[in-house]
Order: structure tokens, then C-alpha cells, then sequence
């Protein structure tokens, strides 16, 4: 008896490190979120987590994915699969680039320079967010894997050259103008809470404080977090807390228009990717304008509620304009399947953002990295699975997009 017990009784040695310990357990992006839904106080998480309005389109996003199924080819040699690819006319190991996301430190005490050292060790590209709580420069010194810089239309256009100036100086290769945010999306989590960027200390926040206070400490312990790329500037740099929608509806340009985008050529160089497109007749303006990729977004649910899914518009698009520009998925990617699925229907990589932020938050860098190497492994088993051993081989016959209750 003493020997079955014992060849059925095998315990794994105890790891000693916290953060590896607790990653071990995570076997999916959605276990990361748990986690990051246990470790941040409840008004950051939700910041994070939450959506516009009544989070339609949030949801819609996911469910997207979750009904657009493999048709998976058999007896196609799938010995070596190769998941790498191009965008901008460079190579990405898998095809997908990291979203940008505002007050990264929010998450982690080291923010936007530990999703930069992950993405940087993966070789995915990286945007860094303008309201990032790290600067252009400190982030291009935190990895030489490739960066993209995101823009947001300051009324100030003098600061929307400077910073273009600054991320062309550091080695920034494309910018993505963020064009779904002419006022900022009612966040109903956020209002709820009074939730402030920086997070304000008031009785709530406190006692959430208190009952996280690993977080807490974390944050106390780091420099206050601020807007980096404009500390000490008059646009007011997050040292005094405000709600995100009365700081961007006062900094940002709802002016802005496709002639703004001549102007924008002349002050950068490279590739310009615009961010937010829902329509095909927005994604026919863009191409005639000569941008060189759409990033197909509703700012992931946080914008507009009621706006569509953006996997349903990537096929739509993709045979209006995909051989114009490249095409990019965002919002809703949680698996390598998802970004699977959407290089099937036309596009050319995904955008991810609360994945690698369920990541940072639930373990640092080594989360972020941890979700990259989830997301590739997920990219080349599903690969396999449906019998294609390139991303040349993913098309249209291997999903099927069924509709929805109604008719959608
Ligand atoms: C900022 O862009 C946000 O979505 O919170």
C-alpha cells in the first residue's frame, strides 16, 4: 500500500519566489485578470477592466471573437509552424502589437519601462501611450526591441511636434493617431468611484488602500505618477489629480479633421497607423489619404458604446481597402486564437492592451512576459490546429463568423 501511495503521491518542489509562484498558476490571460482583480484596489482595477456606458460594446468585442469559429484543415503538414510576420515593413515574431494604455504605473510601480523590456525580449512592438507615466526617452532607453508612439491631438500642436520630434529622435518607428477620442467615453466605474488619475486619496481609496497594501506601498515608495512627457508643462502634468475625461476634454482637439492629417506629415517622417477607425468608408478616407494601416478600434469598449465589434468590420474592410494599407484588430484580444482569427479574416496583426495590463499587474515584467509567450505558444498551437503552417496559409475558409440572436 505503502508503494501505490508513493507512486501516486509526487509533490512539485515548493517554489520560492513569490511572483513566480504566483504566475505559475496563471494558465491564461483570463486567470491573470483574477489575479490583477485580487492585487489592485477595486478603482483601478475597474479603470482598467471597465468600459463606456453600459459596456455593450466591451462586451460585444469578446463576444466577437467567441463566435467566429475555426473550419480546421486536416493532413496539411504542419511539422513547422512558422507564426512570424511583417508590419510596416519590418518582422514580427507573431502578429501583434502591443496597444497603448495611459498611466501604465497605475498597474505596476514600473509601468510602461516594464511592458517595454517584455515586449523588447519577445521582439513585439511596443506604443507607448502620450499620457504615459514614463517618458519617450526613458522608455527608449528601457529596451531596444521596436517602438511605436501614440498621439494625441493637443490643442497646442506646438506640443504634438516637440513630442513627434522627441519619439523620431529616440527611435520611435511609426506613430498611431488615436482618432475615436474627439471627448472622452462616459466610464461609468470611474464615475461611480470618483476615480481621479493619479488616484486620489480620500476615505474610499483609503480603506481599498489599505486592504491592498502591496500596491499601496509600491506606489508611495516610487516617484509621484505623472504624465512624464510634459512634467512642469502649462497642459498640467497629473501632479494634481482630475478626472481623465475633464483633463482630455480640455487638452485634446475635438478640431480635428482628415486635413489635419497633411499637416501631420510634415512633422513625421515614418509610418502613420490611425487608431479607432469603425467604418469602411472611414477606412476608404484613410487610405486615400495614404496613412499606411488602420488600426481597427473602439478604443476597447471605452469610447463609444454601441459602436461594433471590431473583428466584425476587419473582413468588410480588409476588401475594401486591404490591399491599400494594413489592417490591425484591436479590442477584445484575449488568446492567440483571437489573433488567429482575425489575421483569417484580412487583417495583418491584432492590438493588445488590458491582456498585457491583467499581466503587469498580477506579476511585473515577468507577467507582461508571461502574457507574450502565452499569446505566441497559443498563436502556433491554434496555427497547427487548423492545419496552416504560415500566416500566408490563415484565410477566410478556416472560420466561420456565425450570427448573432439578432441577425448581427
Ligand atoms: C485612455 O486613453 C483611456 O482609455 O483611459
Amino acid at each position: 500500500m505503502l508503494e501505490s501511495l508513493r507512486s501516486v503521491l509526487r509533490f512539485r518542489p515548493v517554489e520560492g519566489d513569490l511572483v513566480t509562484r504566483r504566475l505559475a498558476g496563471a494558465a491564461c490571460v483570463a486567470d491573470l485578470r483574477r489575479i490583477a482583480r485580487r492585487r489592485l484596489p477595486r478603482g483601478v482595477f475597474d479603470y482598467i477592466d471597465g468600459g463606456a456606458e453600459d459596456e455593450r460594446t466591451l462586451a460585444a468585442n469578446s463576444d466577437a471573437f467567441a463566435r467566429t469559429t475555426f473550419r480546421p484543415r486536416v493532413l496539411r503538414n504542419v511539422a513547422a509552424v512558422n507564426p512570424s510576420s511583417t508590419l510596416l515593413g519590418r518582422p514580427v515574431p507573431i502578429p501583434l502589437v502591443l496597444a497603448p494604455t495611459g498611466f501604465t504605473r497605475i498597474a505596476d510601480p514600473d509601468g510602461e519601462l516594464a511592458v517595454a523590456r517584455a515586449a523588447a525580449e519577445a521582439g513585439v512592438p511596443y506604443t507607448l501611450s502620450t499620457l504615459s507615466t514614463r517618458s519617450i526617452e526613458e522608455v527608449a532607453r528601457a529596451g531596444r526591441g521596436p517602438k511605436w508612439f501614440q498621439v494625441y491631438a493637443w490643442r497646442d500642436r506646438g506640443l504634438v511636434k516637440e513630442m513627434l520630434d522627441r519619439a523620431a529622435g529616440a527611435g520611435y518607428e511609426a506613430i498611431v493617431l488615436t482618432v475615436d477620442t474627439a471627448v472622452l467615453g462616459r466610464r461609468e466605474r470611474d464615475v461611480r468611484r470618483g476615480f481621479t488619475l493619479p488616484p486620489k486619496a480620500g476615505l474610499d481609496t483609503l480603506v481599498d488602500g489599505a486592504l491592498h497594501p502591496r500596491w499601496t506601498w509600491g506606489l508611495l515608495r516610487g516617484e509621484p505618477i505623472r504624465f512624464a512627457n510634459v512634467v512642469g508643462r502649462e497642459v498640467g502634468d497629473g501632479a494634481t489629480a482630475a478626472s481623465l475625461a475633464d483633463y482630455i476634454n480640455a487638452q485634446f482637439d475635438p478640431g480635428l479633421c482628415w486635413d489635419d492629417l497633411d499637416w501631420l506629415r510634415t512633422v513625421w517622417a515614418g509610418p502613420i497607423v490611425l487608431k479607432g477607425i469603425q467604418t469602411v468608408e472611414d477606412a476608404r478616407i484613410a487610405a486615400d489619404a495614404g496613412v499606411e494601416a488602420v488600426a481597427l478600434s473602439n478604443h476597447g469598449g471605452r469610447q463609444l458604446d454601441g459602436a461594433p465589434a471590431t473583428l466584425h468590420l476587419v473582413a468588410p474592410v480588409a476588401d475594401a481597402v486591404g490591399g491599400r494599407l494594413e489592417i490591425i484588430c484591436d479590442g477584445g484580444v484575449r488568446r492567440g486564437g483571437d489573433i488567429v482569427k482575425a489575421v483569417c479574416l484580412g487583417a495583418r496583426a491584432c492590438m493588445a492592451g488590458r491582456a498585457y495590463l491583467y499581466g503587469l499587474a498580477a506579476g511585473g515584467e515577468r507577467g507582461v512576459a508571461k502574457v507574450l509567450s502565452l499569446l505566441d505558444a497559443d498563436v502556433r498551437r491554434t496555427m497547427a490546429l487548423v492545419g496552416a503552417d504560415s500566416i500566408a496559409r490563415l484565410d477566410r475558409d478556416l472560420v466561420t463568423v456565425a450570427p448573432s440572436a439578432d441577425g448581427r
